[in-house]
């Protein structure tokens, strides 16, 4: 593999579980039920898609103003609550793993749906590890369209087919598909089951795994 692009929320970093309680808090103050299984459905999805879905479940619909104020508030709890953060939330294996990946010479890539996704690798004190930083300012369609899966790999001077994607979200995988990119799925097999090897997280991989990926 010669380029390596990796997701951010709940791959580099613990936010997803962020994202998850200002997603129900939002819902919940606007009277619609919201479950850890519909946030799977949210995982990879830009911010206007997440709350399109929260209202279709909640068979509400709204002005275009009220929609614009409802992002605003989930933005507004969530940047509080990654204001704080630190290097200590990196999830386990990742740095290592970058060190890794850079100590081989390969690009590496970010491919993230966020908008906030260089504050928060500059939080975490990531960025340098960062030859090219694909966000969701960058791309007009979110995942599963694998449009920034492709931008980041031409940014980096990859073919899609030499590229290997790191993701959390099914969205994700699916866009890493249809890139045709070698999808690593970091969370649950059961839910990632389209990807084409699935890792609890970065620690749980074997020792040779990235070096075999390296070679591949
Ligand atoms: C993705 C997250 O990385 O980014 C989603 O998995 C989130 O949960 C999306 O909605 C957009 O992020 P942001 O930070 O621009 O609202
Ligand atoms: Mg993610």
């Amino acid at each position: 593999m010669n380029g390596f692009i990796f997701d951010l929320d709940g791959v580099i970093v613990d936010t997803a579980k962020y994202h998850y309680l200002a997603w129900k808090n939002l819902a919940n103050s606007i009277d619609i039920e919201f479950t850890e299984l519909q946030n799977e459905e949210l995982k990879g999805v830009s911010r206007v898609k997440s709350l399109e879905k929260i209202l279709a479940w909640g068979n509400k619909t709204i002005s275009e103003t009220e929609f614009e104020a409802l992002m605003k508030k989930k933005n507004e709890e969530y940047l509080n609550y990654i204001s704080t953060m630190t290097s200590s939330e990196i999830l386990p294996g990742v740095q290592a793993f970058l060190e890794t990946i850079k100590e081989a010479n390969k690009p590496i890539a970010l491919g993230s749906a966020s908008k906030n996704a260089r504050y928060i690798l500059d939080r975490v004190e990531l960025r340098p590890y960062f030859d090219a930083i694909v966000d969701g300012n960058d791309v007009s369609t979110a995942k599963p369209n694998p449009e920034v899966f492709i931008k980041a790999a031409q940014t980096i001077n990859c073919q899609a087919k030499e590229c290997v994607v790191f993701e959390d979200s099914v969205s994700g995988i699916q866009a890493a598909n249809t890139a045709q990119m070698y999808a690593v799925g970091i969370g649950e097999q059961h839910i990632l089951f389209e990807a084409q090897i699935v890792f609890n997280d970065f620690k749980s991989m074997p020792s040779n795994f990235i070096t075999e990926l390296i070679k591949k």
